[in-house]
């Protein structure tokens, strides 16, 4: 554990507060803020009227009338954050224009110097991120409300219509469903440490009836996403530079450095809570240090740097898998596996989606148009750039593995 930080052992909201994990909304920012103040607005108008602007082939040309402007005014977590989300907005749609293949490789410093200041401040990379267009990219319609689908709205949109407000929110609702799991965590470290497995084998229960309510959540996305302006529109603009052929070098940071960096779009892969609840029941993707585990830590660079020292703390916690295995209960191992199998159904349900989300509409003639000579972005590819069905299927094996099996 990194020094200095609390261990999710002690049953405290107050320890959460360190990881910026909310009682509410789990690893979200709590109402994000909506306005930057004077000259910063400057950039909300260009990100408010993305769409607008792109499809007028306006946008381009608005950012480079932009000044350059200090950071210095951009006090506080949650103006950073949407600095952040906005500059990312802005970033992806500079690069990505209409999504024809047209790509910029340069980042004109205007943009590229106060994304990248900023994106060293929140220890964020310099690319839109989950923790961007998913956490901090929405608000309540009416705040006394609940904190559901209906009730809220994002605070910025990618053209595809609907379909983005449907992707991130979806997103959204699957993560504070999460919260209440995240809440148990100290009560199972407590348990372990006391040696207490009555109270232990109760939170377990807590931990699966809570993944059954994230799996729930999870189907709304066919309520809300369309297959095909999710594949051929919003995928797009969540594209990254690592890995990607329309951008083999990465992009170049103008005034930032002199070669160009390659990062990795955005994706859900990018959410603590599947790697939470890896970590927390003994799930180890780590084994034989696969390119599935890898890319798994890698996406942790792309989250909030609480929420990555959270997961590391997690790890220094007490094994939940070794204190069920030593105890040799069979009710709370077919608890512990209750879990273990949640993890599993989220997992068989996720490929599923990528199934009708990607696979299936990749494997039909693209109805959009193709101005440029470069080769086309890989359909076989995540927007994090993973070669999708090998990883999330050697992914979801792991998980299985976990299972404990009857002697
Ligand atoms: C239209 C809906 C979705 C699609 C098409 C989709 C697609 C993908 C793809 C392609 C990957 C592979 C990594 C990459 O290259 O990006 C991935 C990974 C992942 N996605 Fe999704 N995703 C969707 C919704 C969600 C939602 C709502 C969540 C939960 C918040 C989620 C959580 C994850 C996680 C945790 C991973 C990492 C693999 C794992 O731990 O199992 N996804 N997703």
């Amino acid at each position: 554990m990194a020094p200095g930080k609390s261990s999710p052992v002690e049953n405290s909201w107050k320890i959460f507060e360190e990881y910026h994990i909310d009682e509410d909304v789990g690893f979200a920012l709590p109402n994000p803020l909506e306005e930057l103040p004077h000259p910063y607005d400057a950039w909300i108008s260009i990100a408010k009227n993305l769409p607008e602007l792109i499809k007028n082939g306006q946008l381009r040309a608005e950012v480079e009338k932009l000044t350059t402007f200090s950071i210095d005014g951009l006090q506080g977590h949650k103006l950073q954050r949407l600095a952040h989300l906005v500059l990312g907005y802005i970033t992806m749609a500079y690069v990505w224009g209409e999504g024809d293949g047209d790509v910029r490789k340069v980042l004109p410093s205007n943009i590229a110097v106060p994304y990248c200041k900023v994106s060293e401040k929140l220890g964020l990379p310099p690319i839109l991120v989950y923790a961007d267009c998913v956490l901090a990219n929405w608000k309540k319609k009416d705040p006394s409300g609940p904190m559901t689908y209906e009730n809220m709205d994002i605070l910025f949109s990618f053209p595809g219509g609907d379909c983005g407000k449907g992707f991130f929110l979806v997103s959204l609702v699957v993560e504070t469903a999460a919260a209440s799991a995240i809440k148990v965590i100290p009560i199972i470290f407590n348990a372990i440490q006391r040696e207490d497995p009555d109270t232990l084998q109760k939170a377990l229960l807590d931990i699966a009836s809570c993944l059954h309510k994230v799996l729930e959540m999870f189907h709304q996305i066919h309520e809300y996403v369309d297959p095909n302006l999710f594949f051929n529109v919003l995928r797009i603009y969540l594209s990254g530079w690592k890995g990607n052929p329309l951008l083999s070098e990465g992009l170049l940071y103008e005034g930032v450095w002199d070669t160009p960096k390659k990062f990795a779009g955005g994706s859900a892969a990018q959410s603590s809570i599947f790697q939470c609840f890896d970590i927390l029941l003994g799930i180890q993707h780590t084994i034989g240090g696969d390119s599935a585990a890898k890319f798994l830590q890698e996406m942790r660079t792309y989250m909030p740097s609480a929420h990555q020292n959270f997961l590391r703390s997690l790890e220094s916690g007490p094994s939940v898998r070794k204190f069920v295995l030593s105890k040799g209960d069979a009710t709370l191992q077919e608890i512990y596996n209750e879990c273990v199998q949640a993890m599993v159904s989220l997992r068989n349900y996720h490929l599923q989606i990528v199934a009708k989300y990607i696979v299936i509409p990749a494997s039909q003639p693209s109805k959009r148009k193709q101005t440029s000579e470069e080769p086309s972005e890989p359909k076989s590819k995540g927007t994090g750039g993973t070669d999708i069905m090998e990883f999330l299927r050697t992914v979801r094996s792991t998980t299985v593995n976990s299972l404990l099996k009857e002697d």
